[in-house]
């Protein structure tokens, strides 16, 4: 076993990762941006990743390039980091211009915070965004949120880009009290590929290639403790990224414990542990037995798992399962549908007519947005959204004739 010397080993240099707006959204890893660039779709599609989230809870987030006819399609945003916007520039050479940034959703932050910058990185290209666009704490204009209006359209009232390559099709809107959840999916005819953003994932149960550039994020969650050191296996990655799944799951999975401050404290500022990058050994963290039981049924071991995140379907979908499940026979009547790439976890995975029909009786069949074990948390958060009147009970009210 390795101990990391993160000083020396992480392959991340700050140079071009730069994102000075990363305060308006406060997410690990802050200012520094790495992304990694792959091909999808020989000659057609490219995935653009970076890592997001909380206190190391951190998962891909995906920004998808689509060839089209004279140029490109960008599909979700990312930060345009000067990395970003040179592995764009690579592509721009070789099939043309950034034509078209669509920002597909109505509600996904970590996807809507960025694209006042990106649009600004490319001044000539056409924005389309979701309808129902809503900001928080205070509801601004387009505009006021640095969304360039003269060159925005909105996806179904102004119709939508590039409608020789895509069938789109949403899904909502649905009323979440504070805003809408709402988010336009994308069907790519000539590969058969469905984009979306945060309605489906797929997860497996290797770390995402991704932190092969900075393992930390795993390797802290991997420890029992605070005063363990940050060992570098394949099991510890393993283990660090199954904790990361449940949590980016479920925000508090069930056997999950948060110790006392003093308990915490008794671990913490010990030798060899003086270092940002452990957190000085503060660890508030203990996971009971039989939580690799709860991981497991997020996570395939063969390819990846698909699934409709529980954080949506105990949050956004509690109260609306016939409004997935009619957006999945949507999705089934696609012609060619063949693969998923959504904007978290693993892409591509296998999404073609027996693979929807499956999940969907899978839907249909099972007991949906529980509050029981792992979904006792999220089950009480909407119950509190309810009682205090945040959410409304029926979700469509808002949106019927
Ligand atoms: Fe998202």
């Amino acid at each position: 076993m390795e101990e990391v010397n993160i000083e020396i080993k992480e392959a991340i240099s700050s140079k071009g990762k730069f994102w000075p707006w990363w305060p308006l959204l406060p997410l690990y890893p802050y200012g520094c941006r790495k992304t990694l660039v792959r091909e999808i779709i020989p000659q057609q599609i490219w995935s653009f990743e970076q890592l997001q989230g909380l206190y190391y809870v951190a998962v891909p987030v995906r920004l998808t390039v689509v060839k089209v006819s004279g140029g490109l399609m960008i599909f979700n945003p990312l930060p345009p980091t000067e990395e970003l916007r040179h592995q764009l520039s690579e592509l721009e050479e070789l099939h043309g211009p950034v034509l078209t940034i669509v920002q597909p959703t109505a509600s996904g932050l970590e996807h809507k915070v960025s694209l006042p910058a990106l649009s600004r990185a490319f001044p000539k290209a056409e924005i389309w965004v979701c309808p129902g666009q809503w900001s928080f704490p205070v509801n601004y204009p387009l505009n006021w949120l640095g969304i360039p209006i003269n060159r925005t359209k909105v996806l179904l009232h102004d119709g939508y880009p590039h409608e020789d390559l895509f069938s789109w099709i949403s899904l909502g809107p649905l009323d979440i009290g504070l805003g809408r959840f709402q988010e336009v999916s994308c069907f790519h005819k000539p590969s058969g590929s469905v984009l979306v953003t945060d309605a489906l994932v797929g997860i497996h149960q290797d770390p995402p290639e991704l932190f092969e550039f900075d393992p930390t994020p795993l390797l802290f969650h991997s420890r029992d403790r605070g005063d363990q050191p940050l060992l570098d296996t394949p099991e510890a990655r393993k283990k660090g990224w199954a904790r990361l799944v449940l949590f980016s799951s479920f925000l508090r999975p069930d056997l999950l414990d948060i110790p006392s401050f003093f308990y915490v404290l008794r671990f913490a500022f010990r030798p060899g542990l003086f270092s940002p990058k452990s957190h000085f050994g503060i660890f508030p963290f203990s996971w009971k037995d039989g939580w690799e039981n709860s991981a497991r049924e997020l996570i395939g071991q063969e390819r990846p798992l698909l699934q409709i995140a529980p954080v949506l379907e105990r949050l956004v979908f509690p109260r609306a399962k016939e409004t997935i499940l009619e957006w999945l026979d949507d999705l089934m009547k696609l012609e060619g549908v063949d693969k998923l790439i959504s904007a978290h976890f693993s892409a591509p995975i296998e999404f073609n007519q027996n693979t929807i029909g499956e999940f969907r009786n899978e839907i249909k069949s099972r007991n949906w947005a529980s509050s029981e074990g792992d979904w006792r948390f999220l089950g009480s958060v909407d119950k509190a959204l309810l009682k205090t009147g945040v959410v409304p009970i029926d979700p469509l009210s808002k949106f019927k004739d």
